[in-house]
């Protein structure tokens, strides 16, 4: 008998199960219109497979539901925020640690901490909440990816990597002194989960230290990151990813972190920062916005979940089946020569809706009309990230034409079996046999703020 290659297997067995509700088709379309043809406005309890994000959607471990158990819920000096504190340390090697609610409760935090108004603020590719929270701080954010990362086919190792012209072209024609910092982040979520090299972060750090300036690291998905470097950067065959990921992290002065990711929890988040003046700064926020600096908006119970879903997370063999089922699903679409963005990410596979559905123009949303036409087939929800994500202007008022129009199917950790991502492939498939009579959408509501959310949208 011959195997292709050594199979790999979850690293876990499952004791407790949720049942899933299946749907009829005729009740998807009717959920799909009622929900304005957004997925994120569906009830989940109409959804068979949800993909719509790993954030917050983990499944703990027995060793994380006792830690909860532990929780010390006192207003001030809980011993769960001293064991997280000890832990990130310990992985990620920052000082100063300020829990919050969530990665949006950091970045708002640490937006308003070291972005003058006026200031520039360039990162490997835009993320949602992340740029949003510059801008609100008064900050302009600058596109600093390698031109790589917005071509869907490139094929690149490292496609999250900064390109260090563009940042020096930036520094050059506004000065550093108009720079509030730089953003990394790893992996880089709208480009598909693409990873960043060590040498690349080395070198970002380099010439923005040069330059007095910080570079903030976006630690939301790094250990997966480390685990891309494990396995495509030379010189780090034989390294843990937890050895990784602390080196990693050394090349940056502060971190935002949404815990709901890579930690293996379904709440939770925190800023760490090595500079003794801007935690203080910080544990002077975190009151106005979070909570106490010793809780940041979150129960023990949730601080202690982090902590030990940050021990579970950075073994290799959690991020070797993590990464791997979701190169599995990509791989299973390849077969059906269905077009996802290359190479496959480290937290969700993307479909190019632009080849997808070329007969779509981007003014018509051919990403939100995949992922409702996904949701009607099979009941698999997925997310837009696309022009919809992209928003508009805040100057202009224009909208955004992003290079990448993608529909994210996003895995969550350690709670979807290898049989269900086969039904998700194999409804992708029937879609995709369907994909000349798809038509697009018209968008009929739209708010101000991160509009992905809640827009709503009729069929043309
Ligand atoms: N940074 C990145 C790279 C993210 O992917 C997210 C969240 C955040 C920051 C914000 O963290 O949600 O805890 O406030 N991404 C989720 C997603 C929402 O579905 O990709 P948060």
């Amino acid at each position: 008998m011959k195997f292709e290659r050594r199979p790999w297997a979850e690293p876990y067995k499952i004791k407790v199960v949720e049942p899933l509700k299946m749907t009829s088709q005729s009740d998807r379309e009717r959920f799909i219109k009622e929900a304005g043809y957004n997925t994120f406005l569906l009830h989940s309890e109409d959804v068979y497979i949800d993909l719509l994000t790993d954030s917050g959607t983990n499944a703990m471990s027995d060793y994380q539901w006792a830690g909860m158990m532990m929780g010390d819920e006192a207003y001030a000096g809980s011993k769960n925020y001293y064991n997280l504190e000890n832990n990130v340390r310990k992985y990620y090697g920052y000082k100063h640690l300020v829990p919050t609610h969530q990665g949006r409760g950091a970045e708002n935090m640490l937006s308003q901490c070291l972005i003058k108004k006026g200031q520039y603020v360039p990162g490997n590719m835009y993320f949602t909440t992340t740029r949003a929270h510059q801008e609100l701080a008064g900050g302009t954010f600058v596109d600093v990816i390698i031109d790589e990362a917005h071509d869907s086919q490139f094929n690149h190792p490292f496609k999250g990597n900064v390109s260090l012209e563009k940042f020096s072209n930036l520094i050059n024609k506004v000065g550093a002194e108009n720079i509030a910092y730089i953003t990394i982040g790893a992996t880089v979520n709208m480009a598909g989960g693409q990873p960043v090299s060590m040498e690349n972060i080395k070198a970002v750090h380099k010439l923005a230290h040069q330059h007095g300036i910080k570079v903030v690291l976006d630690a939301t998905r790094a250990m997966e990151n480390a685990y891309f470097i494990q396995q495509r950067e030379p010189g780090y065959q034989n390294k843990s990813v937890a050895e990784i990921l602390k080196e990693f992290a050394s090349y940056s002065d502060a971190a935002t972190m949404s815990g709901k990711k890579d930690l293996l929890v379904n709440i939770g988040g925190f800023v760490a920062v090595n500079d003794d003046d801007l935690f203080e700064e910080l544990r002077n926020m975190v009151v106005l916005y979070e909570g106490l600096h010793t809780y940041g908006g979150l129960a023990g119970r949730d601080m202690e979940a982090m902590a030990r879903g940050m021990e579970e997370a950075v073994h290799d063999d959690h991020m070797k089946a993590r990464v791997e089922q979701v190169g599995y699903l990509g791989e299973l679409l390849d077969r059906y020569d269905i077009p996802t963005v290359k190479p496959f990410g480290g937290h969700a596979i993307f479909l190019d809706a632009k080849r997808f559905y070329p007969q779509i123009p981007q003014s018509q949303y051919p990403a939100q009309t995949l992922a409702a036409d996904i949701y009607v087939n099979s009941g698999v929800r997925a997310m837009e990230r696309g022009i919809v994500s992209a928003g508009r202007n805040k100057e202009t008022g224009e909208e955004y034409f992003p290079a990448l129009e993608l529909v994210r199917l996003t895995i969550p950790r350690r709670v979807y079996t290898q049989a269900h991502l086969d039904i998700t492939a194999y409804s992708i498939a029937e879609v995709y046999d369907k994909r000349d009579k798809a038509t697009g959408l018209k968008m009929i509501y739209e708010p101000k703020y991160l509009r992905f959310f809640q827009a709503r949208f009729e069929r043309l």
